[in-house]
């Protein structure tokens, strides 16, 4: 026994915990002073050798030592824990009266919103969504609607041609969403109902046109499909876009390869001293193309143009954006900057979706 009496160990492990000043020297003091070796174990172990009064005297004042240095121990483990918990109270402070930084919100930008707006109401309608590659090959963004090699429209598409590959083909930067009607009715049976947002690519840039723009196509495909759905599909969804109930929508006749007979459709505005108002006066304002599917760009697809009828329609995404916010360039919307972004820009939380309604 360290010092030879059970005082002497009781000084020696006070002491010890008294040095002790973290909670990892402590837990060695543990160690040291109780563990399976430690010296008051080694001194109890020693009672063994002692005999009768002696053996108990002694026997009790070991008891006594480690009732004693155990609770100091305690102690001495719970100061530890205060002193370091004040120590980090200091440390970790929190100065409440600094100001706030300032916070500044994403804000969603105005064609992500016109999308938004238009999914929600086809979707009411009972159309689904279907996409299409950016990177078209010839066939599908020109001939299989119709539109074969030397057709005069053609040249009405500024079109964005890849390098030829090794066998001469090359492939375009889609002109217009209209490849993925193809894509549509290659893939799915009839009935179809789909609407086809996206990227489009023309070599022109002004005030109100952009190299990259977005359109929308729509396609719809059964049986007895009548430019009298076309019509009614159309009417609907311009008035609820534009949010005029009585909104005026003229389908005025047009041609495109792909559609017969092809009509352009004009809404009624004013135009006065340089502002347009939608919704009445006497002038008209086009917003979309459209037709009955082209019996010629059906027997490519291979369907049969007796069996199914359909319509189909494209309208420029950017146009429509501009026209119901009042938005003059379009060149802006691709600039990435932020005091436009503020301006025209809706808050996310307001953005209407197909799951909370309009
Ligand atoms: N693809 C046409 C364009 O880029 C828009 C269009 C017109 C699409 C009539 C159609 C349609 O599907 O039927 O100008």
């Amino acid at each position: 026994m360290a010092g030879g009496t059970p005082q002497a160990l009781e000084a020696q492990i006070l002491q010890a915990i008294e040095a002790a000043d973290s909670a990892v020297a402590l837990e060695s003091v543990r160690v040291d002073a109780f563990g399976k070796k430690g010296w008051l174990t080694q001194a109890m172990k020693a009672l063994g050798a002692l005999e009768g009064d002696a053996r108990r005297e002694m026997g009790q004042a070991l008891n006594r030592v480690k009732e004693t240095t155990q609770t100091a121990w305690e102690a001495r483990r719970d100061a530890l824990a205060l002193a370091e918990m004040n120590t980090r109270l200091a440390i970790e402070q929190a100065d409440v009266s600094l100001s706030p930084r300032p916070e500044s919100i994403g804000m969603v930008h105005p064609l992500s919103r016109t999308l938004e707006e238009l999914l929600a109401i086809f979707a009411t309608m009972g159309f689904t969504m279907a996409e299409g590659p950016d990177i078209e090959s010839d066939y599908y963004n020109f001939t299989a609607l119709n539109i074969p090699p030397e057709h005069p429209a053609r040249q009405d598409h500024d079109t964005f041609y890849m390098t030829p590959d090794s066998t001469g083909n090359r492939k375009v930067l889609r002109t217009h969403t209209s490849p993925v009607q193809i894509r549509t009715m290659e893939n799915t049976k009839p009935p179809i109902r789909i609407i086809a947002p996206g990227r489009t690519y023309r070599s022109d840039h002004d005030a109100t046109h952009s190299p990259m723009f977005h359109q929308c196509e729509g396609l719809v495909l059964g049986d007895g499909i009548t430019m009298g759905h076309l019509k009614g599909c159309l009417i609907e969804f311009c008035r609820s876009f534009f949010g005029i109930a009585d909104l005026p929508v003229r389908f005025r006749p047009s041609y495109f390869p792909f559609t017969e007979p092809s009509a352009e459709v004009d809404i009624g505005c004013r135009r006065e001293s340089g502002t347009l108002t939608i919704g009445d006066g006497g002038d008209w304002l086009e917003i979309l193309g459209c037709g009955m599917v082209n019996p010629k760009v059906l027997e490519y697809c291979n369907i049969d143009p007796e069996a199914h009828q359909g319509f189909a329609f494209g309208m420029g995404l950017e146009r429509l954006a501009m026209l119901k916010y009042g938005i003059p360039d379009l060149r802006p919307f691709f600039d990435s900057d932020l005091r436009w972004m503020r301006h025209y820009g809706f808050m996310p939380y307001d953005v209407p979706s197909v799951h909370l309604g309009l």
